[in-house]
């Protein structure tokens, strides 16, 4: 039997109190929100239920204080950000489902807004407690799931909640579905996927659940150097997983069975260490000297790799090619970045350097779908059922 994610537009909110899970896990340097994407995001369904005279309180975790109040992890800045962006007060409390949260709650009028405190200083919001997701249900009328980004996580505001109330996924979170089953259902080709950042670990189900249907995988970052030691390069100071070579080993043969094309870089990037980049210079992958590491891709790789993205009808593109927090180690990336945006075909990005270097050179709105998840979208990308989603879903009629 066929099943289908239930939607906001399902469920009747007017003038109702309607929890809202959203995934407001931004990034924060000195206590100021750096980048709003997130939060951004979750406008459409923000004005989708102020439109229809919700009375609307948010909720999310920010960082991992695991079960403890950390004031640097206060949602407060948030809240201004909020504010600004929804051009409406927002009815912050400093508490979650105490007595605060609940007088904020009773408040609120139709077309309010508010917004409690970091899910996670109370532990049982990770531990799917019954009692905790009970308190938060008993806040509100209806549960809305815009929190595309922590529907990976069993916790009570994301799972156990949504069994207690009528509730249904928001626009974000229909839209990152809908991306992420087009690119596991389709049947467009070439289909290329374009892997990076640090370690193999995390990219293996992924690899594994797409290469069936890749036509190429083109790897970048750290991890390929694990892919590199194992075709028997010797890649000095690098970081190699040398437990995943094994791993690594029987993905290429996999592929190769199949018949997928596996790019891996020709040239690299190398360094003494991350502290002087200033040292950097560029080589070919098989004379990386034995006092250097890796630290980006090379030129001529993303000249072979935006090749192979050029001809993509469909193309999954997840993690840096280089050490991104470095200027000097971002080339690959950028250059990776302005290819995809220049690929004619449907494209989907996920991660937050992938999307930090699409919005740095002002070519974000070029990608076909830019995911605000991170563990959540590889998940996806594996073939996993996400809690957060499965717990939304019901039978076709
Ligand atoms: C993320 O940033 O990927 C989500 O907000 C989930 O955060 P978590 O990995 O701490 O659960």
């Amino acid at each position: 039997m066929a099943r289908r994610l239930r939607t906001i537009r399902e469920l009747d909110v007017t003038e109702r109190r309607v929890l809202v899970r959203v995934d407001y896990n931004v990034p924060l340097e000195g206590g100021r929100v750096v980048d709003d994407t997130r939060v951004r995001e979750t406008l459409p369904t923000l004005q989708w239920l102020l439109e229809r005279r919700a009375k609307v309180i948010l909720c999310s975790h920010l960082g991992r204080p695991r079960g403890q109040v950390r004031e640097e992890l206060r949602l407060a800045p948030v809240a201004e950000v909020l504010e600004r962006l929804v051009g409406r007060p927002v009815q912050y409390v400093r508490d979650i489902v105490g007595p605060d949260a609940r007088a904020m709650a009773e408040r609120l009028k139709p077309g309010e807004l508010g917004l409690l405190e970091n899910l996670r200083f109370d532990p049982r919001e990770e531990a799917d407690d019954p009692e905790f997701a009970r308190a938060l249900a008993d806040l509100a009328e209806r549960y809305v799931n815009d929190a595309f980004g922590a529907a990976h996580r069993a916790h009570a505001s994301v799972v156990g909640v949504a069994k207690l109330l009528p509730s249904a996924a928001g626009l974000l979170l229909e839209r990152e579905v809908q991306a992420l089953e087009r690119v596991l259902r389709s049947t467009e080709r070439p289909f290329v996927l374009v892997l990076g950042g640090a370690k193999i670990s995390d990219k293996i189900g992924v690899i594994e659940n797409l290469l069936p249907r890749a036509d190429a995988v083109l790897l970048g970052g750290g991890m390929a150097n694990t892919f590199l030691k194992a075709r028997g390069y010797e890649l000095g100071r690098s970081l190699v997983e040398t437990e995943k070579i094994g791993e690594a080993q029987r993905l290429l043969d996999l592929a190769e069975q199949r018949g997928v094309r596996v790019e891996l870089p020709v040239d690299v990037v190398v360094a003494p260490s991350l502290d002087a980049p200033q040292e950097r210079q560029v080589v070919p992958v098989e004379r990386v000297p034995p006092d250097r590491a890796i630290y980006d891709i090379g030129p001529e790789t993303v000249k072979r790799f935006s090749d192979v993205i050029r001809t993509a009808a469909l193309l999954v593109w997840n993690g840096p090619m280089g050490v991104y927090e470095i200027e000097e180690f971002r080339e690959g990336t950028r250059g990776v970045a302005e290819a995809v945006a220049a690929c004619p075909g449907f494209t989907l990005v996920g991660g937050g350097d992938s999307a930090a270097a699409l919005k740095e050179l002002g070519l974000a709105d070029r990608v076909g779908h830019l995911s605000t998840g991170g563990g959540a979208t590889l998940e996806y990308l594996e073939g996993r059922e996400l809690p957060g989603i499965a717990v939304l879903m019901e039978e076709e009629a």
